[in-house]
């Protein structure tokens, strides 16, 4: 462990939580300052995208960082894009110094997966208060337990015949990855992380399928663009930007 990213952040673990991002928001709306990492063993309520839950036992990885680094509302999607990365290279370095080269693949904006089942995810939730803007990203990686109350493919790293003897382990090589991508973002801009998450992406060029939960749209997955929306190519030879939905991979609209 390198731990060199303590100097930076406050640490505050629990060994039950509701979850890390509510607490998240209670730290940042009791005005605290500075970058924080908030990780509980197990939460009681922790909380998924679209409004779903995520499964939260103890076993698998669930923490949240508190970043009041002054990020614009504007730019605070690009973080996600950030931590994408870092966490691919996290567990595409531990996979492999076990000896097992994991299938890695980003699917956007942000989950993890490994031959198409989703191995983390994360959730991003921001804040502007007494003028601060406080930006939180909770990370879930499924380390030695397999969610099982989830309609989609999912798989955890013991199911992938990875063995991390301790989640610590994951959190640091993580905030090492973090740290390193964090400042090529803020040095050399978006685009520089742009490339590396579309160098990681699944499906790249080929048809997707985004249910933004009012409308479903088909089409050729192209890229991302400089804020982060998926670009997508339409049957009709448009391309269409979208900043929000689920994406599904190899499906065709019905009709
Ligand atoms: C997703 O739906 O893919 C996002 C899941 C994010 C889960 C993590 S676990 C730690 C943090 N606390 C929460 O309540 N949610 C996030």
């Amino acid at each position: 462990m390198s731990l060199s990213w303590l100097k930076k952040y406050n640490l505050v673990i629990f060994e039950k939580i509701d979850s890390t991002n509510s607490e998240a928001i209670r730290l940042a709306k009791a005005g605290v300052s500075g970058d924080y990492i908030i990780w509980s063993e197990s939460q009681t309520a922790g909380r998924g995208r679209a409004g779903r839950s995520w499964s939260s036992e103890s076993g698998n990885l669930y923490f949240s960082l508190l970043l009041d680094r002054g990020i614009t509302l504007e730019k605070q999607p690009q973080l996600s894009f950030v931590v994408a990365v870092a966490l691919y290279d996290t567990i595409d370095f531990l996979a492999k110094k076990d000896k097992i080269p994991l299938p890695l693949g980003l699917k956007w904006p942000n989950d993890l997966l490994v031959n198409n089942k989703k191995l983390a995810g994360m959730l991003l939730e921001s804040l502007t208060l007494y003028g601060k803007n406080y930006l939180i990203i909770g990370l879930g990686v499924n380390v030695k337990l397999t969610p099982k109350d989830i309609d989609k493919p999912v798989t955890s790293l013991v199911e992938e015949g990875v063995y991390i003897l301790d989640n610590s382990t994951l959190l640091d090589t993580f905030m090492n990855y973090f740290q390193k991508y964090f400042a090529i973002w803020r040095n050399k801009g978006f685009m520089r992380i742009r490339e590396s998450w579309l160098a990681k992406a699944y499906n790249l060029n080929e048809m997707v399928v985004i249910d933004d939960g009012k409308n479903k749209i088909s089409g050729e997955f192209k890229d991302i663009d400089a804020n982060g929306n998926i670009r997508i190519k339409l049957a009709d030879g448009r391309v269409q930007s979208l900043s929000t939905g689920e994406v599904f991979f190899g499906k065709k609209l019905d009709g």
